[in-house]
């Protein structure tokens, strides 16, 4: 199966079998492709001190919480160098790099150490961001261990923090040297989390077709009640449609920009709210917004406002729903206006006309403005 963005046409990255029980793909990069290994077989503590033990000079940056959830974390820590972080957005500041930095430096590690990042999106940009610089350039394995980090952040090589009041402004494209996905992980995360990543997910599906959508809507249920088995089945076939973008274009100036879908009214229900719509649920929200928007601008589209609406709407809980539907136009209007894509009065958005096919599309910001001071997005109850 492929699908198109724009003019060109992919085909989802395969996996392959590694071990009875793991796949891997390689994801393509400047720097020489990396593997990514999903572990679909129990055994994530053997596997992880395995891992260590054939790397070398090795330290360990991993957010703190894990340790009060998987005991032998603590274990496997007094081993090895290692700092512990608080996975909150502070983390991804210059004071969060500095904090990195110290440690590295008091491990005294050098170009030819590797430095094991353990943690969801927050750790892996601010590791990964604070690796890529120092002294110019640490290798990095990741383990993510939230669904938005499996699904999405772990493959593609964007590293960032947040600057200028503005989230993800400096950063890099900086591949891992290698990913280790294990499902596992996810036994733990809170609910809301879990939530977040299926609204990536669906988004992966759109932008992959109609198999992918096909799949997303055979295991999101279990996956939201926390089956194993359905979230790895997940997170394959997401990282599939990624990986084949980030092989065509892995800095971002053209295809890749499909995995946009959802993210421009996203980022500004983020920002508009303050951050206490999370990320990926801000996504998921913004896949349902921007598709009444373009539904209202006369586009016609496959997938209408009201099909992915009876998706996500048991996906998103009813109080974030709340809390969109109470923001004031005017505050998603200046969060648009100061939106990275923006060329002068336009702004790119992606647009899927049906499972499979997307194209970017240029909006005026008038029209925008127009349709969200009538607001009428968020009118449908949930
Ligand atoms: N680089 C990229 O391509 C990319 C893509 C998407 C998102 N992001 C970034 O990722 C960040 C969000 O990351 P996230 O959604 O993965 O969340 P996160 O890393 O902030 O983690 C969410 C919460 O879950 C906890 N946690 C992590 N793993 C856990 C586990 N296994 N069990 C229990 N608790 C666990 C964390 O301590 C935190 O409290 C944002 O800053 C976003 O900008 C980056
Ligand atoms: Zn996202």
């Amino acid at each position: 199966m492929t699908f198109r963005v724009d003019e060109q046409t992919f085909s989802p990255t395969p996996w392959k079998l590694h071990t009875p029980h793991d796949a891997e793909m390689v994801v393509q990069s400047v720097l020489g492709g990396y593997p990514a290994r999903l572990h679909t077989e129990e055994g994530l503590e053997t596997a992880l001190e395995q891992i260590l033990a054939d790397s070398g000079h090795v330290f360990i940056a991993i957010d703190h919480i894990l340790l009060s959830k998987y005991p032998f974390l603590s274990i496997i820590l007094e081993k090895y160098p290692h700092v512990k972080l608080q996975a909150d957005e502070h983390l991804k500041s210059l004071h969060g790099l500095e904090q990195v930095w110290t440690a590295f430096h008091g491990a005294e590690l050098t170009r030819h150490s590797l430095c094991l990042a353990i943690g969801g999106g927050t750790i892996l940009d601010a590791v990964g961001l604070a690796c890529a610089l120092y002294k110019r350039g640490l290798p990095m394995v990741s383990v993510p261990t939230t669904l938005v980090a499996q699904a999405d952040s772990c493959i593609g090589g964007k590293t960032a923090i947040n600057w200028g009041g503005n989230k993800n402004q400096l950063g890099s494209i900086t591949p891992p040297q290698a990913v280790h996905i294990w499902p596992e992980w996810l036994g733990t995360l809170p609910d809301d989390h879990r939530r977040a990543g299926l609204c990536e997910i669906l988004r992966s599906a759109l932008v992959g077709g109609e198999a992918e959508l096909a799949r997303f809507d055979q295991h999101h249920q279990a996956a939201l009640a926390g089956d194993i088995h359905a979230l790895g089945q997940l997170i394959a076939m997401a990282l599939s449609v990624k990986a084949a973008l980030v092989d065509a274009d892995e800095q971002d100036r053209g295809p890749r920009f499909a995995l946009n879908l959802g993210h421009t009214l996203g980022h500004a229900l983020e920002a508009a709210s303050d951050y206490e719509i999370p990320h990926g649920l801000a996504v998921g929200l913004g896949l349902f917004a921007e598709a009444r928007f373009f539904e209202a601008q006369g586009y016609a589209t496959e997938v209408t406002a009201d099909d992915l609406a009876k998706r996500l709407g048991v996906i998103i809980p009813k109080t974030q729903w709340a809390c969109a539907r109470n923001l004031p136009p005017a505050a998603m209007i200046s969060a648009l206006a100061d939106d990275k894509k923006r060329q002068g009065a336009t702004l790119t958005w992606v647009r899927c006309l049906k499972p499979g096919y997307c194209q970017t599309t240029s909006i005026l910001q008038a029209d925008t403005t127009d349709w969200l001071t009538r607001n009428p997005m968020f009118s449908i109850d949930y």
